[in-house]
C-alpha cells in the first residue's frame, strides 16, 4: 500500500481516497464517500424569496473535478402549492458572472455580472436586460433594494475624496508607482486574508434604477468609514441602517461596533447614533418589514468576540431600544422579522445543533421551531411559513418549507412536518453515508461538567467487534465554536467515518451551545478544563466502545484544534497509550509570537487576559512550545501562505521542532490558501495526504491490505 502511494506521488496522480481502504469483510458494502465526491455536490446558497412569497431564487455551484471548472446555475423554486417541488433552470453561468442576486418585482430577478447590473424575467425566456454600470474600481457588493423607492444600495471603497467617479485614477497612480512597499501608522495592516490599502475606505452608497444613475457616497463627510471590511447595512424606503466598528478605537484592539441611522434623500441631517452605550460587537441590523423598527444582534463586552450576542430592538417613531432575550442563555444568530413586524425568528446553537426558533415577545422565551441537524437560512414567506436551508452530518443543505400555526399568546409551532423542496445532492451524496450510525455521546469532563460529542461510526461498522477500528479524534477550532449535525466540506466528519474510521468529536470546555458560562470557562485556561475534557472524553469512549482499538487513535485539530495539537505532542502521556499520530492544520505553536503576530489582537487579549508584555504568566503556563523536549508522537503539519489569522510560521516552527528532534514528521504547504483550504484541488490534495498520513501510523495492518 505505501509503495503504491508512493509511486501515485512519483507519477503525481491523486489515488480516489475510496480506493484507500479495503476491508476485511465481504458483506454487500456502501462505497465510501472520496473528497472528490463530497467537493462535487452541488453547494446550494440560501434561498431568496420573492416579494409575494410565490417563488424563491437558489443558485447552485458545482464543481467539475475533471476540468476544475465551477458552473453556477440559477433556478427559480416555486412556492406556491405543496405540490412535489418544481423548479425553473433560469441559466448557468461561471460565478462571477451571476452574484449578488435580488428581486426587482414579483416576475424580476437582478444580478451583478462583473460591475454590471442585469436584470431577467423569470417567465418568459428573453436576453437578460442592462441596467447599470457601477464605477470602475469601486468593489460594488451587498446590494440590497428597496422595491418600493426604488433605492439601490451597496458598500464599496473610495479614496480620501469620497468620490465613486476618481477610484480608477487613483488605482492607476498608485499602480504606477514603481516600489510596492506599504506605510502603516496603526495595526490592522491586514484582516484574515486581505491587505490594507491605506488612503482607501469602504463606504455605502446608492443609486436609483432607471434612467440617468447617480451613485451617491451617503456616508461621505460623516467620519463613518471602515478600513479593511466592507460595512454592513439594511435597507427600507425610507433609511439606511449601518453597523460600523467604532472608527476612534484602534481596530485591532476593539471589537466595539455601533448603529446609525440614515434618512435617504435627506442630505443635512447627519446620521444618528443608536448605540451610544457600552457594548462590544453588534451585528445583523434589519429592518421590519413596515420598515418601522430596527433588530440587531448585540455583544456586551468590547473585545470579546464570543460574547452572548442579545437580540435588540428599536422603534424609529418612539426611539425605544427593547431587549429580548437577555433571559436567554443562548446566543442568537440570522434574526428575521416576522411578516408582522411585531415578532422575531432567529437561528442559535443548541448542543450541537442550529436551530429556528420564534419569540413573540421579549419577555417570552425563544419556541425552537426544530429539534434536530442544523437550520443555515431562514427566511419569512408568509405569516405562517418560512423558508429554511437545514442540513446534517450526513446530508448537504436542502431547502424545505416549515407552516407553522400561532397560538394565542403570540407564539408559534410547527404544524406540520418539514416539506422538502430540493434533494440537489441526491446523485452525489444519497445512500454514501447511510449506513453510519450517528450517536451523542455525553460524558463527564473538568470538574465534572457534562461534555457532549458525536460519534460517527465508521462505513460497514458491525456490532459486537473489539479492537477493530482505528479512531479519528476530532479537535474543533474557535476555540469558541462547536461540532454540529451539519454539511461542512472542511473537517467532515462524515467522511472521516466512511473512509473507515470510528469518529469522535467533542464539544469541550469553550465549546457554544451550551451556555454562556461553559464557552467562558476557557478564558485563560486554553490547555485546562478543555484538555481534561478531551482526555476524560477519550478514556470514557474506549470504556464504551469497545470495539476502538486503542492502539490505532489519531488526533486531529485546525487553529485552536491545531493549538491543542501541539498541547498534546507534549502530554500525549495522559491518553494511556497515547494517539499513535497526530495532525495539526494552521495551529498555535507558540503563544507568544502568536499574540505578536495576528490581526485581531482583541483575541488573544480575551482569552489570555491581557497581552503577553502585561499577562506573561499565562501566556507561557499554555504555551505549547515550552513542552516540546517530550514531543515523540508522528505529526503532519498543514499550513498556508495566506493565512493571516494564525502566521504561517506557527506551521514551520512545529515542523522543526519535529525534524531536529527525530520524530516523524511531514509539513503539507499551501501557498495560495487562507486559514481554510477553499480550492476544490487543494482540498482533494489535504485530504488525500491527511488519510495517507493516518493510513501510515494508524490505518489497516499492511497484510490486510492490496496493493493496487
Ligand atoms: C401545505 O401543507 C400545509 C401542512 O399540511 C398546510 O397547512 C398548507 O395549507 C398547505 N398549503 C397549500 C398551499 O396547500
Ligand atoms: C456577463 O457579461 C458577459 C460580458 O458582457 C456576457 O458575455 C455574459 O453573457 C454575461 N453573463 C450573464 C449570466 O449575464
Ligand atoms: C408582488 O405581489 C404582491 C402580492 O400579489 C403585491 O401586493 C405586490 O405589490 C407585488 N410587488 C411588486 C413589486 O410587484
Ligand atoms: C465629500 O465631502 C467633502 C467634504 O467633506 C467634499 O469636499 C466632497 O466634494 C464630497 N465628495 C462627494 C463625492 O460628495
Ligand atoms: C432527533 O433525531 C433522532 C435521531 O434521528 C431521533 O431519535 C429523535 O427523536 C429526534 N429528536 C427530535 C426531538 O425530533
Amino acid at each position: 500500500m505505501r509503495a503504491a502511494l508512493v509511486l501515485s506521488l512519483l507519477l503525481g496522480t491523486l489515488p480516489v481516497l475510496s480506493q484507500h481502504h479495503h476491508h476485511h469483510h465481504d458483506e454487500k458494502t456502501e462505497k465510501p464517500l472520496g473528497a472528490e465526491d463530497m467537493l462535487s455536490a452541488p453547494r446550494p446558497q440560501a434561498p431568496i424569496p420573492s416579494p409575494d412569497g410565490h417563488n424563491a431564487i437558489n443558485v447552485v455551484d458545482r464543481w467539475s473535478p475533471t476540468d476544475d471548472i465551477t458552473t453556477r446555475s440559477v433556478y427559480i423554486l416555486s412556492l406556491k402549492s405543496n405540490a412535489s417541488s418544481s423548479h425553473i433552470d433560469l441559466f448557468d453561468c461561471h460565478p462571477s458572472e451571476a452574484s449578488e442576486l435580488f428581486w426587482i418585482s414579483n416576475g424580476t430577478i437582478a444580478y451583478l455580472n462583473g460591475s454590471s447590473l442585469y436584470s431577467l424575467p423569470i417567465e418568459n425566456k428573453v436576453k437578460p436586460k442592462f441596467e447599470l454600470e457601477f464605477p470602475a474600481g469601486i468593489n460594488a457588493g451587498g446590494l440590497k433594494y428597496s422595491v418600493s423607492s426604488g433605492v439601490l444600495a451597496f458598500s464599496a471603497q473610495v479614496w480620501a475624496d469620497g468620490s465613486f467617479d476618481t477610484v480608477a485614477h487613483f488605482d492607476d497612480v498608485q499602480s504606477g508607482q514603481r516600489d510596492t512597499g506599504r506605510v502603516f501608522d496603526e495595526l490592522y495592516v491586514r484582516h484574515w486574508d486581505i491587505w490594507r490599502t491605506p488612503g482607501k475606505v469602504w463606504t455605502i452608497g446608492t443609486t436609483k434604477l432607471g434612467k440617468d444613475t447617480q451613485f451617491k457616497n451617503v456616508l461621505n463627510g460623516t467620519g463613518l468609514y471602515s478600513q479593511i471590511d466592507p460595512i454592513e447595512f439594511d435597507l427600507s424606503s425610507t433609511h439606511i441602517a449601518i453597523s460600523v466598528k467604532a472608527p476612534h478605537l484602534p481596530p485591532a484592539q476593539h471589537t466595539r461596533t455601533d448603529i446609525y441611522l440614515i434618512p435617504l434623500g435627506d442630505t443635512k441631517s447627519s446620521p444618528s447614533h443608536l448605540t451610544p452605550h457600552a457594548h462590544g460587537a453588534i451585528g445583523g441590523v434589519t429592518f421590519s418589514p413596515k420598515g418601522d423598527k430596527l433588530a440587531w444582534l448585540e455583544m456586551a463586552k468590547d473585545g470579546y468576540e464570543s460574547d452572548k450576542r442579545v437580540a435588540v430592538t428599536y422603534d424609529l417613531s418612539s426611539k425605544r431600544t427593547t431587549r429580548w432575550t437577555d433571559g436567554w442563555d443562548r446566543s442568537p444568530s440570522d434574526i428575521t422579522w416576522a411578516l408582522g413586524s411585531d415578532s422575531l425568528y432567529f437561528l442559535a446553537e443548541h448542543h450541537g445543533r442550529i436551530l429556528p426558533y420564534h419569540l413573540s415577545h421579549p419577555d417570552h422565551l425563544p419556541t425552537p421551531l426544530l429539534f434536530n441537524h442544523s437550520t443555515s437560512s431562514l427566511a419569512t414567506l408568509t405569516r405562517h411559513t418560512l423558508l429554511l436551508s437545514i442540513s446534517s452530518m450526513t446530508s448537504p443543505a436542502d431547502i424545505f418549507l416549515l407552516h407553522l400555526d400561532q397560538k394565542d399568546d403570540g407564539d408559534k409551532l410547527p404544524r406540520s412536518p418539514l416539506h422538502r423542496l430540493t434533494s440537489w445532492s441526491k446523485d452525489y451524496i444519497d445512500g454514501r453515508l447511510d449506513s453510519l450510525v450517528i450517536e451523542e455521546f455525553w460524558f463527564k469532563g473538568a470538574e465534572d461538567w457534562d461534555i457532549m460529542s458525536w460519534i460517527i461510526k465508521p462505513r460497514n461498522w458491525q456490532p459486537d467487534q473489539i479492537s477493530k477500528y482505528p479512531l479519528a479524534f476530532l479537535i474543533h477550532g474557535g476555540p469558541q465554536g462547536a461540532w454540529e449535525d451539519s454539511w461542512s466540506t472542511r473537517w467532515n466528519p462524515a467522511l472521516f467515518a466512511s473512509q473507515g474510521y470510528f469518529v469522535i468529536a467533542i464539544n469541550p470546555t469553550g465549546s457554544t451551545g451550551y451556555g454562556q458560562e461553559f464557552t467562558d470557562r476557557i478564558q485563560s485556561n486554553w490547555g485546562g478544563r478543555p484538555f481534561k475534557d478531551l482526555v476524560a472524553g477519550y478514556h470514557s469512549l474506549l470504556a464504551c466502545y469497545p470495539e476502538v482499538d486503542p492502539q490505532r487513535t489519531a488526533a486531529l485539530g485546525a487553529s485552536y484544534g491545531g493549538y491543542m495539537i501541539n498541547w498534546i505532542n507534549g502530554h500525549n502521556d495522559a491518553f494511556g497509550s497515547g494517539f499513535k499520530a497526530l495532525v495539526c492544520h494552521d495551529g498555535i505553536f507558540d503563544t507568544l509570537t502568536m499574540f505578536y503576530t495576528t490581526e485581531e489582537v482583541y483575541f488573544p487579549i480575551h482569552d489570555l487576559v491581557g497581552t503577553p508584555i502585561d499577562a506573561r504568566a499565562t501566556y507561557e503556563r499554555w504555551n505549547p512550545m515550552n513542552h516540546v523536549s517530550e514531543w515523540t508522537t508522528p505529526q503532519l503539519v498543514i499550513h498556508s501562505a495566506l493565512d493571516y489569522r494564525l502566521v504561517d510560521g506557527q506551521g514551520f516552527a512545529p515542523f522543526t521542532a519535529l525534524q531536529v528532534q527525530g520524530v516523524p514528521s511531514r509539513l503539507l504547504w499551501f501557498p495560495d490558501e487562507n486559514h481554510w483550504v477553499l480550492k476544490p484541488h487543494n482540498s482533494v490534495r489535504w485530504h488525500y495526504e491527511v488519510f495517507r498520513w493516518l493510513d501510515e501510523w494508524v490505518g489497516e495492518k499492511p497484510d490486510a491490505l492490496v496493493i493496487q
